[in-house]
């Protein structure tokens, strides 16, 4: 009977264990996804794709920096990612001469390739499961600073010993809250240079209208070369270092993927959060997401309306609008996504059924009660967290307000006091040069990001500033305009006659002395002290619940979250269904870039160049059996930000695909995988070559790779 019952449980939640398709999973143990993947279609074996003993798959995979992924595409250190990972070394080497951005760049040979300062590229060279030695001494009794005070200990130690006399570097992490620990060895390169990037009109078509959206037609990709010193090791950037030869590169292959067929994503996913309880999750969704969704709009509105009126104004604001709004489109369809799967009340029924399970568990019987005491307390001092982050930090002024108040703390320095005067006085410059555009959107972002969180409650400081909004809002405005930060004469005298002891002056400035008080209201130290010990016991607690849902499962494989280390998640092309009566294809083409072809709409126009193409139907060996140009696909593989760039491959392990984005209707994957509804998104990599070839005439580039037709 009790075995009905749960089965009865298993069937009407989703089940605690990872669902069809849903897993990021650690590359040391794929022999335990192996028989799975070999059934869902792979032709290749878990050692092909992770092996310490031979050049296999991941020896392929870079972390790009620490947000993004990579892999090798040539015997001669040249790799591929997306464009909007290498959007910084694009535009941090442009100019106005040379608008890389806007026209693209392509190397037409090894001397053009441009040296990336600070960019680096980290192979895996082995991980390995160092558990017993991190936890060596730590018992149930060991408190909670004491146990992270002895890892940090052990962890320095083993990480010293494993990189001893090599090159290399070591990292360790926690996988399910602490209760497993892996090293990471890695080689890291620091000599990447930029190789070449499409026009934006490409790598960026369709722009944050279309970010996080199928269908989908950006040619998010951008090409690097790994440089090494004469020995093969990594170094820093010399003339005379060498391309860098990769013990294996990834074969690319030009038959497409179609709908049911196999692929996996090898890559860096950044942040998952599968085995939250219902507290965290309804924090989140439906608390969190909603304020910062309220507070972004407000700046989105201003910054966009502002960009319609000039080219200038629309280049100035397109940087801080596409970060902006790639967080606020995601918690929308991720709010939605909970909201819609009821994922609240599934963790709920999920905690039901380890409440009865842990009845008789001394170990596991307090552990939800507990998680909830320190969810109720923690909450609360979150959400004051989240509007100082979102509405006080919204403006430019009080940025400007938080550095001028961190100068007045340098009180009876007055060498450090002329230095720090001296850089503010520079950055003056450019943030004056266009002040009469930008004040007007900087003072409404300012009054109105602050006057929505006092409605809220959430400023009570300012009740006593005037009785209603109007006064409110009055008050804000006199802030703006009396403080010397918006006023570049006043500034300028003052910063240039600046002593320490004219501290006071700083301090007494309208608008430093708001964000004085907001953040004392914000970071009181009793709040700072309950927010560390509930941190502090949840993470403790997770520990054990985790542990806890893989005794109540032991037959189960569970996924560790993601934390930036090298996974495998693997599944299937396949379209969806966002809404009644619409039924999504998996793949676009060159058709859908025309079909939204607008001149007027700035994310929507088509390079002449590619109009050229398409009407000569000029795709050479890149289209598809149809004669189409292919551009993206989606599929069932579980993903999260920082997977972006990483290798789509096919059954055989070749490269089809670069991952780039999800499927808005699925972005609530990162707490709950809805295989109905979660989708990446990744570039053809048939597109990725014509654009190179065709498009760009950088044949060479394409020549240097192993291509099977
Ligand atoms: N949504 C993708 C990711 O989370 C792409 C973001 C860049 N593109 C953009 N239009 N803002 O990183
Ligand atoms: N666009 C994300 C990234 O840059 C990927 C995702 O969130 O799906 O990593």
């Amino acid at each position: 009977m009790k075995k009905i019952t749960l089965t009865l449980l298993f069937a009407l939640v989703l089940p605690v264990v990872a669902l069809a398709d849903e897993g990021m999973w650690i590359p040391m143990l794929l022999g335990r996804n192996e028989a799975a993947m070999q059934k869902a279609g792979m032709r290749i074996t878990a050692k092909d794709i992770y092996d310490i003993n031979n050049a296999c798959l991941k020896d392929a995979v870079i972390l790009f920096n620490q947000g993004c992924t990579g892999e090798f595409v040539s015997d001669q250190g040249l790799f591929l990612t997306n464009h909007h990972c290498g959007y910084y070394y694009i535009t941090s080497n442009s100019t106005v001469e040379h608008d890389y951005l806007t026209h693209g760049f392509w190397a037409m040979s090894r001397e053009q390739e441009i040296p990336c300062k600070g960019l680096t590229a980290t192979r895996l060279v082995r991980m390995e499961d160092v558990t017993r030695q991190v936890l060596q001494g730590i018992d149930d009794n060991t408190s909670e600073q004491d146990r992270e005070r002895i890892i940090k200990q052990h962890i320095a130690v083993i990480t010293g010993d494993a990189v001893e006399g090599t090159h290399y570097k070591a990292v360790i992490k926690p996988f399910y809250y602490g209760n497993q620990y892996f090293m990471y060895v890695n080689e890291v390169f620091t000599d990447v240079r930029l190789v070449g990037a499409p026009p934006s009109n490409i790598g960026k078509f369709g722009g944050d209208t279309d970010n996080w959206m199928w269908p989908r037609h950006t040619g998010d990709f951008s090409m690097f070369r790994v440089y090494v010193g004469k020995d093969g090791k990594p170094a820093d950037y010399s003339k005379h270092n060498v391309p860098y030869k990769p013990l294996k590169h990834l074969t690319i292959s030009l038959k497409g993927v179609d709908e049911g067929d196999f692929t996996f994503v090898f890559g860096y996913p950044g942040t998952t959060q599968r085995y939250v309880p219902h507290q965290q999750m309804e924090l989140q969704a439906l608390q969190e997401n909603p304020i910062r969704i309220a507070l972004r709009d407000i700046r989105l509105n201003h910054y966009k309306a502002a960009m319609e009126q000039s080219p200038a104004q629309r280049l100035k604001y397109a940087s801080k609008v596409a970060s902006i709004a790639n967080g606020w489109k995601k918690w929308q369809g991720e709010t939605l996504g909970i909201q819609r799967l009821n994922g609240v009340d599934q963790k709920k029924a999920q905690e039901k059924t380890f409440q009865q399970w842990a009845d008789n568990r001394p170990e596991y019987r307090k552990v939800l009660a507990d998680l909830d005491e320190n969810y109720r307390a923690l909450s609360p001092i979150e959400l004051k967290w989240v509007y100082f982050s979102e509405a006080v930090m919204a403006s430019d002024i009080m940025a400007r307000a938080r550095r001028f108040n961190q100068m007045a703390q340098n009180i009876g320095d007055d060498i450090k006091a002329r230095e720090d005067a001296e850089k503010f006085l520079a950055d003056n410059e450019k943030f004056f040069a266009d002040f009469d555009l930008h004040s007007p959107v900087d003072r409404a972002i300012f009054v109105e990001t602050f006057l929505y969180m006092w409605q809220q409650g959430y400023a009570p400081y300012l009740d006593a500033k005037g009785k209603g909004e109007a006064a409110i809002r009055k008050h804000l405005e006199g802030v703006y305009d009396k403080s010397m930060l918006t006023n570049p004469k006043e500034m300028d005298k003052f910063l240039k006659g600046y002593k320490a002891k004219d501290y006071e002056k700083i301090v007494k400035d309208p608008a430093v002395d708001l964000f004085i008080v907001a953040h004392a209201y914000t970071y009181r130290p009793e709040d700072e002290f309950t927010f560390d010990l509930c941190r502090r016991n949840i993470g403790k607690l997770m520990r054990t619940y985790v542990r806890g849902m893989m005794q109540q499962y032991p037959d189960s494989n569970f996924f560790p979250d993601a934390n930036l280390t090298l996974r495998v998640a693997y599944g299937h092309v396949q379209g969806f269904r966002p809404k009644d009566a619409v039924y999504y294809t998996p793949y676009s083409t060159l058709d859908g870039i025309m079909e939204k072809e607008n001149p007027d709409i700035y994310d929507y126009v088509v390079e002449p160049r590619l109009k050229e193409l398409y009407n000569t139907k000029d795709y050479g060996r890149y289209a598809n059996l149809r004669g189409e140009m292919p551009v993206a696909f989606i599929a069932t593989n579980h993903t999260t930000g920082g997977n972006s760039g990483s290798p789509v491959l096919n059954a055989d392990g070749q490269l089809v695909g670069i991952n780039f984005d999800r499927c808005w209707e699925g972005t609530m994957s990162d707490l709950l995988f809805d295989p109905a509804y979660c989708r990446n998104i990744s570039l053809d990599i048939r597109y990725c070559l014509f654009i190179i070839d065709k498009f760009a005439g950088a044949r060479h580039l394409v020549d240097e790779m192993t291509i099977v037709e």
